[in-house]
């Protein structure tokens, strides 16, 4: 039996990591989960919100699907997400838009796959308090990543068929650090003499995508852009509670949605868990598990095809309603 790591998260993590758990299940697929948890929770147990468990059982597993881990807001520990993405060298994170069949947007036609930069930026954590008014973050772009996650863009957008990659970055005005981004996607878009290349600024990017999304294809981005710009890609194709996502390093890759632990609605029963759903629906198609990945995703399409959704998409099923609903169309 395949053995899977699975990071059941807090705040709506594990309703909708169970969720998932119930219809992989049910399709007739046995994993053999090894279930890690992370976060606050396990802070006081284990001295950290990361315990080097969960990185061992990835490294063993190779592949994890993981649910979203809360981080405190303006102060505590440094995201679990954040640092398990360092650990484990998954440089690409990379996030597909696209419509889904009856799921109502303003969009039709959206068809984007954001390439996210996963391991520096401002996101490195390299920040410190000068004086009691003043605090530095430091933006750290390295030429080494930037061509790795550029090169992973291009290799993408050759093997599935897609025809442009866009590089965004404010390079205008951060001309050394989005500057040496810029730089690394032109040099190795040379390597790549059949794909359209383009560049664009992030703000004009933000004004073109909410007016006209379906002209992008592969857009790739340094870290915190590739992190605001994934949520508003989500907002076109339906919200977070459909948008899915994944982390991909040279030896383990892991699976999760783009949206957070969602602390308002946590155990009211009301989480979509498609999100999480169609990131595992790509994990078993990773892991080659091709069959009962369209099973799934065929029984989700059929749910969402007959009119039935949870609250975030304007329907009034709650998660377990919406779970038994695609279950019962496997
Ligand atoms: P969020 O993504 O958790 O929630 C934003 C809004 O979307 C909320 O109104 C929430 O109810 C709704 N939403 C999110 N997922 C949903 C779903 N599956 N079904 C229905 N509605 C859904 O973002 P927020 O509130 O900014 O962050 C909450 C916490 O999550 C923070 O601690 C943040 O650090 C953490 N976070 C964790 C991530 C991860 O584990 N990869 C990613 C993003 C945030």
């Amino acid at each position: 039996m395949t053995q899977i790591t699975l990071i059941n998260g807090d705040g709506i993590g594990p309703e909708i990591s169970q969720a998932v758990v119930k219809i992989i299940d049910a399709a007739g697929l046995k994993i053999d989960w090894d279930i890690q948890s992370a976060g606050a929770d396990v802070i006081e147990k284990e001295g950290t919100p990361l315990p080097e468990r969960v990185l061992d059982s990835v490294r063993n597993n190779k592949v994890a699907l993981k649910a979203p881990v809360t981080t405190p807001i303006g102060k505590g520990f440094r995201s679990v997400n954040v640092q398990l993405r360092k650990a484990l060298n998954l440089y690409a994170n990379i996030r597909p838009c696209k419509n889904i069949p009856n799921v109502k947007t303003k969009f039709d036609n959206v068809d984007i796959i954001v390439v996210r930069e996963n391991t520096e930026d401002l996101y490195a954590g390299i920040e410190k308090q000068i004086d009691s008014d003043t605090a530095e973050s430091i933006k750290l772009i390295t030429r080494n990543a930037s061509e790795r996650i550029c090169r992973f863009a291009f290799e993408y957008a050759l093997k599935n068929n897609r025809k442009e990659v866009c590089v965004v970055t404010k390079a205008n005005i951060m001309k050394l650090s989005d500057g040496l981004f810029l730089e690394s996607f032109r040099n190795v878009s040379k390597e790549y003499p059949n794909i359209i290349k383009r560049e664009i600024l992030v703000d004009n990017l933000c004004m073109q995508l909410v007016q006209n999304p379906s002209q992008f294809d592969v857009l790739v981005l340094p870290n915190l852009y590739g992190d605001i710009v994934s949520d508003l890609c989500a907002g076109l194709i339906g919200g977070l509670g459909v948008a899915q996502g994944a982390n991909i390093g040279d030896e383990y890759a892991v699976f999760e949605p783009v949206h957070g632990s969602a602390p308002d609605i946590k155990g009211l029963n009301k989480a979509n868990p498609t999100a999480l759903l169609l990131s595992a629906i790509e994990m078993l198609k990773y892991i080659g598990e091709d069959d009962f990945a369209y099973k799934i995703e065929k029984a989700l399409y059929k749910t969402f095809a007959s009119g039935l959704y949870t609250c975030d998409l304007g329907g009034n099923l709650s998660t377990t309603e919406f779970t038994n609903a695609i279950i019962n169309n496997i």
